[in-house]
Parts: C-alpha cells; structure tokens; sequence
C-alpha cells in the first residue's frame, strides 16, 4: 500500500497508523501525529480503493452504505500491511494506535471488530458503526477516543453512541467526546485526543 513511514524519537513511544477520510492520502493526518506525540513513530497509509479519483480504504454502494465484502477484504489487507510494515521498519506490531477521520476511522474500528491482535488502540474521528452484525472479539486492555458530532449528518449520533456501546461490550474502555460541527475534524477534538492519549 502506498504510505509513508517516519521512525519516531522514542521507541517504547507507540506507532500510529494514520488513516485518512474519503478524498484524502497519506499527507493528510500527518500533522495530528505531531500534535498527539511527536516522538511516536508514524505509518501513514493511503486507501486502495479509488471512487472516482478519490482515495478510500473501502468500497462503498452509497454514502454510508458499506460493501461488506470489500470492507472484509480491505481489513485483511491493512491488517497484513501493517504487520509487514512492523518487520520492515522494525517497529512493536503490539504497540500500534489507528488515528482515522471518517472513512480511515471506519476502517480502524473494523479493525478493532475482527482482530483483537489488530490494535493497541484507537482515536476514531467521526466513525460509523462498520458492521452491526459482527461478533467482537474480546477487547479487553483495549482503549478507545471516540470524536462524534451531535450534528453530524453523515455519522448520526445514535451510531456513535451505537459503536461505543458495540465495543465497551467486548471489554474496550472508550470515550466518547462530543463536537457540533456537523463531520468536521476540528482543533477541539484534535486536542481531547491529545488529552485523552495523555492520560492513558
Ligand atoms: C464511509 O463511506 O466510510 C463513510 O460514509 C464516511 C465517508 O464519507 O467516507
């Protein structure tokens, strides 16, 4: 996968896959890296997937209607990536955080939902549910950011509300933090992420 990879200052610092929204590459989320912790290391990933020039990670039938089959198809694909960046760059496979916007958190949280080995941990800018139907695996010591907007048109607040349920289920302790501007990545939320990544 096409991506970018910066070794960090601080290798017991976690790496953070960097998983951007539809439209976007792997230059995008760069900077929040830098906000949340400059001495981790990055690998920032650009989605496979093109709709209509626009990269994704996964295939869609409709604006927030997911094709399953893809979206299982893309995760395997990430979750191998990843594994394989870890040996390349001799990075800790168990030490990596997703930070994702939008279609990047739909995946992280996919992630999340079929790997418990996957993900150390996530910060989640407005994601969706990614499948209502999926068994969790145990998601004990697993910690999760959850950015929602109350006005969000494209994630609805009862899907934020419905995915934290999802995951505090199997076992994952998350936050949920609330913004009113609409799908919007904002400052505030970038900052709550930093607090949140601090304290744990
Ligand atoms: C998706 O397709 O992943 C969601 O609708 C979010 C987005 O617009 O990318």
């Amino acid at each position: 996968m096409k991506h970018i990879f910066r070794q960090g200052s601080n290798s017991e610092k976690p790496t953070f896959l960097m998983l951007h929204g539809t439209g976007g590459t792997e230059q995008d989320l760069i900077q929040l890296a830098d906000i949340i912790d400059p001495e981790a290391s990055v690998l920032s990933v650009r989605g496979n997937i093109s709709e209509n020039g626009m990269p994704r990670f996964f295939k869609r039938l409709a604006e927030g209607i997911f094709d399953m089959e893809d979206l299982k198809f893309r995760t395997a694909e990430l979750n191998d990536f990843v594994t394989k960046a870890a040996g390349d760059y001799g990075f800790d496979r168990s030490n990596v955080i997703a930070i994702g916007y939008s279609n990047g958190a739909n995946i992280a949280a996919n992630l999340l939902y079929t790997d418990r080995d996957a993900l150390k941990g996530a910060i989640l800018h407005h994601p969706m549910v990614p499948n209502k139907e999926a068994q969790l695996p145990d998601l004990q010591g697993k910690r999760v950011f959850i950015a929602a907007g109350s006005n969000d048109p494209i994630c609805p607040p009862e899907e934020s509300e419905e995915l934290e349920g999802m995951l505090s289920a199997a076992g994952a302790s998350v936050e949920l933090h609330w913004e009113s501007r609409g799908h919007q990545l904002t400052m505030s939320e970038v900052e709550a992420a930093k607090k949140w990544y601090s304290n744990n």
